[in-house]
């Protein structure tokens, strides 16, 4: 008692002292701590922000530069802990205070910068979504850059008020701001003091989710049509923990603690760091603790690919959705003088452009101008680019910018032409000029048609909006790839959904230099991917209230597509076929993941043994999951072993391994499946049973999956197929990946 009479002291004494540095060598520190264990301070349970005072320094002289207070968030949901501003040294003292755990200063996590529900298979009045209630009731939570309110994707014609169990609060200053669509708001430190996004991100997320019915929505006048979010009826609650520069950990963190207190049932995050263990992915901190209680997360894969390795969110608690074409392109054809034809894309369709030939130039390939092959500004400086058709290469500055370089420097027309690896995704953008954005390899035939004339030209022909590319879906070049380097034994992306050349609503009105302007903007991203699987497990929570985080995710992976909609394996950008590591499950079916049959479920404590089995020390497994951990009083379990819809197999020369899996049934009481093995090259495979027969619903079987690696395989190659469960009605699928080490 008497210590805890000292603390108390101490922590008012800190509200009068504050620092001896200046500010500005203060850093925030997101510090994890444990329960106080010790009888004399169990006062401390029910008195977290004392708890967390006295770890912060006793030795503390006055400063005039500062009263604000050291400890910037409580944490209390998310994990033990809080956020802080700390010196250096302050932050090394707290390690010797009892019930320390760590202490890590604050990084910026990047942002993973209407078509869409048809091309999913949604109609309205029709099927599945209205079955689904359009995910009537259903709360999505969005981190991201805030919201514009006035929006009409925020309408809330024909929504219903919030469940009662919401309690949330909405920090506009008008009251008005929010309504039964947009039914709270909050703005966390980096929030410039309100929830209005000055950004367009957030907006963009928030719509696609849930945003309700738009008629006449479109971009200059293309990809006009009826805008909705996947689950328009849903109710959206925006935590702004971002800006167009990032957001900040301490900042998702408190979102996430806000927004398990206010009651969401999805959580959407389109942003994530790089590829670093689970304890040091705040991410996947929060949303354990949000699986927790129910709460759904989807989050975005990154925008790193097609690099081997750059996939984020990684945890298997989370679903890691990467990105996909859909079958709208807002054609724009390049036509050069010697008749030759490339279809490319732009949504700003000028129709008062000439269709005279223009003298063609790649600033890039001018002598002494090798610089100059990204169109950036000050390359063009010298360059009389007045009258002419501009080819820049994609890379260096952003696409738009490339144009208004073009332009500024006099040119009239720009024909952007993709970098190797971004090989086939093309982008519709809002350019400032007449454009067209081509592929590496139409770039590369239109380089050999300047080398082959000296008098080049070209001229670009708008075709409007063209529905039905039968490529599609294939994997946009930006999604990131595995292998999951955070976890080697876990398949991601989980899926793949819509995340190229989406229009959703702008926090702004979207100009060039033309006369139109548009409220809804095309952007890509595995931030625009992640919503849409926000919104189709908002539906799922609707159609299946008792289902868990796991079930819910299970349904998206084993009924995922693996067909693009001309009936082909889905394909990347190389145009050949994807990988596993690239679509993950596969495309989303919206209307088969309503009704799985059978799913794989976890149950969030079942992620202990994996998180001991990662060789993670007792400390950094509690940093996860929020308590006290001793792995030796758990039974590890290998990263293969968790009862996941995929599988990563790692086999030795001669290996064979045996691994269980425990499927629930959902589907018909009396259901009997029988396996089937997807090629699996040098892979011995055996399932035992090789039937499962349910006579309940709610039953669960057991089956044990066998691999064992063939003499004639090589080391360091990797083979992947499938496993799959079917009955007259369902199919069950789970891609493995088998590396042969
Ligand atoms: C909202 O009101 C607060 C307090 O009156 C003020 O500090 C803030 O600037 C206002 N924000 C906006 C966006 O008007
Ligand atoms: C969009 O379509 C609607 C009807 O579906 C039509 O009334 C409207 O004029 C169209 N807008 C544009 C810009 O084409
Ligand atoms: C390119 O630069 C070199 C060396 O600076 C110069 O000698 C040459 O004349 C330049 N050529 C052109 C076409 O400007
Ligand atoms: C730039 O090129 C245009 C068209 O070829 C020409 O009319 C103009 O004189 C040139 N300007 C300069 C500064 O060379
Ligand atoms: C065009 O010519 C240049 C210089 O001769 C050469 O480096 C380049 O590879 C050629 N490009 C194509 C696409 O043929
Ligand atoms: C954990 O350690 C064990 C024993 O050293 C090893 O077999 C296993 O591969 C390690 N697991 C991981 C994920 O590194
Ligand atoms: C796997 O399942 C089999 C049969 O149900 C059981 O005997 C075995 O103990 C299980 N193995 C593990 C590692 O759970
Ligand atoms: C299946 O389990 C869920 C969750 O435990 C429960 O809500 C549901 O009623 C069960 N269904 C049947 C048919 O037993
Ligand atoms: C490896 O051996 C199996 C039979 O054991 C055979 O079916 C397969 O074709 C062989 N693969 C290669 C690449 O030789």
């Amino acid at each position: 008692m008497g210590y805890y009479m000292f603390l108390l002291t101490l922590t008012c004494l800190l509200n009068f002292y504050t620092i001896v540095r200046s500010d500005s060598e203060l850093q925030i520190y997101i510090v994890h701590v444990e329960l106080p264990s010790a009888p004399s301070l169990t006062s401390f349970v029910d008195d977290l922000q004392g708890w967390y005072q006295t770890f912060l320094p006793s030795t503390l002289s006055i400063s005039s530069t500062s009263d604000e207070p050291r400890i910037i968030y409580s944490y209390r949901n998310v994990f033990k802990g809080f956020a802080a501003r700390l010196s250096l040294e302050e932050a090394k003292a707290m390690e010797t205070k009892p019930g320390f755990v760590s202490a890590r200063p604050q990084t910026t996590i990047p942002l993973h910068t209407t078509h869409s529900p048809n091309f999913l298979g949604l109609n309205q009045n029709m099927g599945f979504w209205r079955d689904s209630n359009y995910g009537r009731g259903v709360i999505i939570g969005v981190l991201d850059t805030g919201i514009n309110p006035n929006h009409p994707s925020f309408n809330d014609e024909g929504m219903p008020p919030p469940p009662a169990r919401w309690n949330g609060i909405c920090q506009f200053n008008s009251s008005t701001a929010c309504n039964n669509k947009l039914i709270g708001a909050r703005y966390f430190r980096i929030g410039n003091g309100t929830p209005f996004d000055e950004d367009g991100h957030g907006t963009h997320t928030a719509s696609t989710a849930a945003g309700n019915f738009v008629r006449g929505a479109n971009i200059f006048g293309n990809a006009n049509g009826t805008a909705a979010g996947i689950a328009p009826l849903a109710h959206v609650a925006m935590y702004k923990v971002c800006t167009s520069t990032g957001c900040l950990e301490s900042d998702i963190l408190a979102g996430m603690e806000a927004a398990i207190d206010d009651g969401v049932d999805v959580l959407s995050l389109s942003l994530g760091g790089p590829p670093t263990t689970f304890y040091n992915q705040n991410i996947a901190i929060g949303a354990f603790s949000a699986i927790e209680r129910g709460i759904f997360v989807s989050a975005s894969a990154g925008n790193d690919g097609p690099t081997p390795g750059s996939i984020g969110n990684g945890a298997p608690w989370l679903l890691t959705v990467g990105a996909s074409t859909t079958d709208r392109k807002i054609r724009s054809t390049v036509v050069l003088g010697n008749d030759e034809q490339f279809d490319g894309e732009s949504t700003f369709q000028p129709s008062s452009f000439s269709s005279t030939l223009l003298p063609l130039v790649y600033p890039g390939g001018l002598p002494n101008n090798s610089g100059a092959r990204f169109c950036e500004p000050v390359w063009l400086r010298n360059t009389n680019l007045t009258g002419r058709m501009v080819l820049c290469d994609e890379g260096g500055i952003g696409r738009i910018a490339k144009g208004r370089a073009v332009r500024n420097a006099g040119g009239t027309a720009m024909i952007l032409v993709n970098l190797p690896s971004q090989g086939y995704t093309t982008y519709s953008d809002s350019h400032v000029l007449p454009a067209s954005h081509l592929s590496y390899e139409d770039g590369l035939r239109i380089k050999a048609y300047l080398n082959s004339t000296t008098s080049p030209t070209a001229i670009i022909s708008f075709r409007g909006t063209i529905i039905g590319d039968n490529r599609a879906p294939n994997v946009a070049s930006f999604s990131a790839r595995g292998p999951n380097r955070a976890s080697l034994g876990i398949l991601k992306p989980d899926i793949i959904g819509p995340g190229h050349n989406i229009l959703a609503a702008w926090h702004v009105s979207v100009e060039n230099n033309i006369n139109t302007n548009s409220n809804f903007n095309i952007i890509s991203g595995t931030s625009m991917s992640c919503p849409h699987l926000s919104g189709v497990a908002a539906l799922l929570k609707n159609a299946h209230p008792d289902w868990s985080p796991a079930a819910i995710k299970s349904a998206i992976m084993t009924t995922a597509d693996q067909v693009n909609l001309a009936g082909n394996p889905i394909e990347d950008e190389t145009q050949s076929p994807a990988d596993s590591l690239a679509v993950g499950s596969g495309h989303v079916n919206i209307l088969r993941a309503t009704d799985p049959g059978l799913v794989y479920d976890t149950h969030p404590e079942d992620y202990l043994p994996y998180l001991c089995g990662l060789n993670y020390t007792d400390q950094q497994v509690g940093i996860i999951v929020s308590r006290v951990v001793r792995c030796a009083e758990i039974a590890s379990i290998s990263q293969t072993e968790l009862n996941y819809p995929s599988f990563v197999v790692f086999l030795g020369s001669g290996n064979s391994r045996t691994y269980n899996r425990t499927v629930t049934n959902v589907g018909d009481a009396n259901s009997v499946y029988s396996v089937g093995i997807g090629a699996l090259p040098g892979v011995d495979m055996r399932v035992e049973p090789s039937t499962l027969r349910f006579s309940a619903l709610n039953q669960t079987l057991t089956y044990q999956v066998t691999f064992e690696r063939l003499a004639n395989t090589t080391s360091n190659t990797v083979v992947q197929g499938s496993l799959t469960w079917t009955s007259g009605r369902y199919s069950v699928r789970s891609p493995i990946v088998c590396r042969f080490i």
